[in-house]
């Protein structure tokens, strides 16, 4: 086993904790980076005796440099990672992951310019836009993204690129499907969670429920993010994270009320925009995963499995 010092931006977030958790596991010493904006320091109760924990902010951080001086990697999972709030506010997206992941980076090559920190970042799907090719390949082109969310990722991903070019950075880039599972704030399964708890007499569903997407379970995720990291030749990759399959929304509200316990529940579609959920939401992502599927990972559930697991593990949550 490689140990290594590892710095995680975003670990006390939904899937930073977890990854925080299998870094630990592996006999890393990792340091948390997280503003506690959406994270919570809860997530990370378990295991507050075995890391160190820095509440600072990439956007506003004057030591940026001085925490990266001693590292030997960073996943870069810090993010506002909500899709939909880019349709009424343009700017979130550009300072929370533009000019975050900028900071980080010019950090990290003023930290060790001779030997500088590698890094893993958590992108997204919505790298894609409305792509014509099913499954979509880590190289369709041209990516046309159509949320700010989305095309802020873009962003730091070229960035990066330009990054490991110039100065030596290795990184990986991993693109993520959706992925759920304990410890969520948002998504699908966390909204209509709290909407039955609300009233359990009938869903609202974003769009027209024909909507089609590939699940993640966050276990899985995070060991596809550390196995496409460790695996690496080259000094910059792209990785799609996922599963080959997806699931129709039209078959959530099922899993979850079943999930709950609750009969006769109406459904009411909004028909969102253009059928999508809301301005800048895909109606189909599925994402081809064969490329790091030959580097030896698998994933352990599908999509419809990831569903059945990830809402039983979020009740369970929000129901302790
Ligand atoms: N959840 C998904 O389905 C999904 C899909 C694709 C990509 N991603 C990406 O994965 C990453 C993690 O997402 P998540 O779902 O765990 O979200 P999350 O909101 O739970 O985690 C983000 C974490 O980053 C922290 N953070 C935000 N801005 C910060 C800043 N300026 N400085 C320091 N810390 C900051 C938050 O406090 C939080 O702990 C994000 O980069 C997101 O874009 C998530």
């Amino acid at each position: 086993m490689d140990t290594k010092k590892i710095l995680v931006t975003g670990g006390a977030g939904f899937i930073g904790s977890h990854l925080v958790d299998a870094l630990l596991s592996r006999g890393n010493e990792v340091v948390v980076y997280d503003n506690l904006s959406s994270g919570k320091k809860e997530f990370l109760d378990h295991c507050k005796d075995d890391i160190d924990l820095q509440v600072r902010d990439l956007v506003t951080d004057k030591e940026l440099v001085d925490v990266l001086r001693d590292i030997d990697h960073v996943y870069h999972v810090a993010a506002n990672p909500d899709v939909r709030v880019g349709a009424d506010d343009t700017w979130v997206s550009v300072e929370q992951n533009i000019i975050a992941t900028y900071n980080l980076l010019e950090a990290m090559r003023k930290a060790k310019p001779s030997d500088p920190a590698s890094i893993s970042f958590t992108s997204t799907s919505t790298v894609y836009g409305n792509a014509s090719v099913f499954p979509t390949p880590e190289d369709y082109g041209p990516l046309m993204p159509i949320s700010q969310y989305g095309a802020s990722k873009l962003a730091s991903e070229a960035i990066m690129s330009a990054f490991a070019d110039n100065f030596g950075i290795k990184a990986t880039v991993c693109r993520f499907a959706n992925v759920v599972g304990s410890r969520s704030t948002h998504g699908i399964l966390f909204d209509f969670y709290h909407k039955l708890k609300n009233d359990p007499s009938k869903l609202e569903i974003l769009g027209d429920g024909l909507q089609r997407k590939s699940y993640i379970h966050v276990s899985d995720c995070v060991n596809g993010v550390i196995h496409a990291t460790e695996t690496q030749g080259s000094n910059f990759e792209y990785f799609n994270v996922g599963t080959a399959d997806y699931a129709v929304i039209n078959q959530i509200p099922g899993i979850v009320t079943e999930a709950m316990g609750l009969k006769d529940v109406e459904f009411h579609y909004t028909g969102g925009h253009k059928g999508a959920g809301w301005k800048g939401d895909v109606k189909f992502m599925s994402l081809a995963v064969d490329k790091i599927l030959a580097t030896g990972w698998k994933y352990e559930l599908n999509s419809t499995q990831t569903l059945e697991k990830a809402v039983r593990e979020i009740i369970s949550d929000l129901e302790a």
